[in-house]
């Protein structure tokens, strides 16, 4: 298949076009590199054996993306790139909504023109808002209610997502698409190559291991006095392997017409403590915690039932314990200190 990845630098995206190259495909990653690494790149280049072509443009040049589309004769997109920090999109939301949502309009109208026929779309949890506590663990059928432009962002595209195949069916022309609601993703592929890198990190685990590296002076709990067991806030993490073998798994099911939402987490979550334990257990390193207020809008527990594309698509989380998802991030920042930037104290003239 012949597959243009959107937000291939970044971070879920660039493990994306990895899996795809060895599975065979030919990839064509598009990134503004806005957030993105050419690190990222210039790595997966080095093992694509001519399969990997990179396109630095922003989604919103729709002109680009269908002239790619067309002569490259696209089979498939995943289409990952977005920002994704809620902090940010509440203080700008202006640019969330151009970003996010009318930057998806134009890969979509990229899409139509082109007469791309399946899209797999990296949407989130934070389209479910705040879920009342009988939607925990939280199924797809949990209304979606999100309480952050970020959220809003993201649903308003599945449901473009939706109209478009609505009207791709009336209209004879069938478009296939699948919604891949996200819950946490941590962790880093196995050879090494790729990792996490967002600038500002945001994360619980990668903003954990850089203070055990000493990048940072401690770890703030926001919140010790919820409705949980330890009283700090649960969360689903999904290691960022087992989230592209869905996405595979998506690829090759969508038939023509399809239109599938599915959540994206291993099924159960972890505390906030629990992650800061497993992170000294797995690294051997001691951290200062601060405990801090609450966040706005931070609900006590939010993990996924992942029942549905378990049943449908037979596809279950593999890597289900802490411990080594954190392992797996460890070997990436242990070696990569500053992400792309340096590789255990030696600077990159990239
Ligand atoms: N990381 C998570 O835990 C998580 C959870 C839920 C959903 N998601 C979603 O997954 C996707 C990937 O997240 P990530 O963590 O890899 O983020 P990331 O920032 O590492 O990757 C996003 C990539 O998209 C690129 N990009 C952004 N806007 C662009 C534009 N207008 N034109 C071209 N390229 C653009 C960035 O340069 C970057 O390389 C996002 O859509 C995000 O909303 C992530």
């Amino acid at each position: 298949m012949i597959v243009l990845v959107t937000g291939g630098a970044g971070y879920i995206g660039s493990h994306a076009v990895q899996r795809l190259l060895r599975d065979d495909h030919r990839v064509i990653a598009v990134d503004n590199l806005d957030r993105g690494h050419i690190q990222a790149i210039h790595a997966l280049t080095a093992i694509a054996q001519g399969h990997l072509s990179f396109v630095q443009a922003d989604i919103a040049e729709t002109k680009t993306l269908t002239q790619v589309m067309r002569a490259r004769k696209v089979d498939a997109v995943m289409h990952f790139a977005a920002l994704a920090y809620v902090g940010e999109s509440v203080d700008d939301p202006l640019r969330y909504y151009r970003n996010n949502t009318a930057g998806a309009l134009s890969v979509l109208q990229a899409v139509d023109a082109a007469g791309v026929k399946r899209f797999v779309f990296s949407s989130t949890c934070a389209t479910y808002g705040k879920p009342k506590p009988r939607y925990i663990p939280i199924p797809e059928t949990c209304p979606q209610a999100p309480i952050n432009p970020y959220g809003r962002s993201k649903l308003q595209v599945e449901q473009m997502l939706f109209d478009y195949a609505a009207s791709a069916e009336r209209a004879g022309k069938p478009f296939s698409f699948a919604a891949l609601r996200y819950f946490n993703v941590a962790g880093s592929d196995r050879t090494g190559v790729l990792g996490e890198h967002h600038d500002p990190e945001t994360h619980l685990i990668p903003i954990i291991l850089q203070t055990m590296l000493g990048l940072r002076e401690n770890v703030t709990i926001f919140g010790t006095n919820y409705d949980t067991p330890d009283g700090t806030c649960i969360r689903d993490y999904v290691h960022v392997e087992d989230l592209i073998d869905a996405h595979v798994a998506v690829l090759d099911a969508l038939e023509p017409g399809d239109t599938r939402a599915y959540n994206l987490g291993i099924g159960k979550g972890y505390s906030v403590r629990q992650v800061i334990n497993a992170a000294k257990r797995v690294t051997g390193r001691k951290i200062e915690i601060v405990e801090g207020p609450r966040r706005a809008g931070d609900p006590p527990r939010l993990f996924a039932d992942p029942a549905k594309i378990k049943s449908e698509l037979k596809w279950t989380a593999k890597i289900r314990n802490i411990d080594e998802i954190i392992a797996s991030a460890w070997d990436w920042f242990e070696k990569h200190p500053r992400g792309y930037e340096t590789r255990a104290g030696v600077t990159s003239a990239t």
